[in-house]
């Protein structure tokens, strides 16, 4: 037991994965371990992270789960509201769908799509003005944290965006530490490094505002059910956000399992 009073969080983000028919028996599957054995949501809050195709059907299968499980959007629009923007979902119109989460800052949205700190800032301050939840991205390269700058390239991420969150929406914003190295990869961070990573966050966190300590701080990278206990042991890791394994309702239920348990 860490002794945090912070319930985790385990979120599966599906990136691009996967097609209708594995969507539907991948949440069948998942909710049918739950229905076996219950994790409490005292215990840890659940939430998956489908394709925006099938954000609503997916929402509309968990609804009946023995324990609720939050559907979340991947991404949202630097634009606000409604209008002539082809190809965009605006947090207004996500919230109109009755999703309230949603994913900013994923490294691959930065890396691939040039999700720049200006362009961040916007879905930000969007996200939040529509009153959804934010789980926050930041993590660092390899070679940045193997030329020592990995603390300082987090901290600027979670800065970049500070500004523009007032007092009260802090307790709407969830962090997500991934190593951009460890995601996809195989390779973990070790807890040791993780957690004092997250000490560093906490920390960082903590200047900003004093809802930094009841934040939640997610680890991300390569989770799965052979080290999400030891992760979940560390005190300042809050909850996991998993790709790969969260595509294996099995695997996925291990981990959240491990998180209710743990922490
Ligand atoms: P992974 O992805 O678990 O497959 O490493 C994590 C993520 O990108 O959120």
């Amino acid at each position: 037991m860490s002794g945090s009073t912070i319930i985790p969080w385990v979120v599966g983000n599906w990136k691009m994965n996967p097609m209708q028919a594995n969507t539907q028996q991948l949440v069948q599957q998942f909710k049918q371990l739950l229905q076996q054995e219950a994790i409490s949501a005292q215990d840890c809050h659940i939430g998956v992270a489908p394709t925006t195709l099938t954000l609503s059907t997916v929402q509309t299968q968990l609804a009946d789960a023995v324990t609720p499980i939050v559907t979340v959007a991947q991404d949202v629009s630097r634009i606000a509201g409604t209008g002539a923007y082809t190809g965009e979902v605006s947090a207004e119109l996500l919230k109109d769908s009755g999703i309230e989460f949603v994913l900013i800052g994923h490294s691959e949205r930065r890396e691939i799509f040039g999700d720049s700190p200006a362009i961040l800032i916007e879905k930000m301050k969007n996200a939040l003005v529509a009153g959804l939840t934010v789980i926050y991205c930041v993590g660092e390269t390899l070679a940045q944290r193997e030329a020592g700058q990995a603390e300082q390239v987090v901290l600027q991420q979670i800065c970049d965006v500070a500004a523009i969150v007032n007092g009260d929406q802090w307790q709407n914003i969830i962090i997500a530490y991934e190593p951009i190295w460890a995601i996809g990869t195989g390779k973990t961070a070790s807890p040791a490094d993780a957690q004092a990573m997250h000490a560093h966050i906490r920390e960082g966190l903590l200047q900003i505002t004093p809802a930094g300590k009841d934040l939640a701080i997610l680890y991300g990278g390569s989770v799965k059910p052979e080290n999400a206990e030891e992760l979940a042991a560390c005190p300042d890791i809050n909850g996991a956000l998993v790709g790969g394994a969260s595509l294996d309702a099995a695997s996925f239920y291990k981990i959240a399992q491990a998180f209710a348990k743990t922490k």
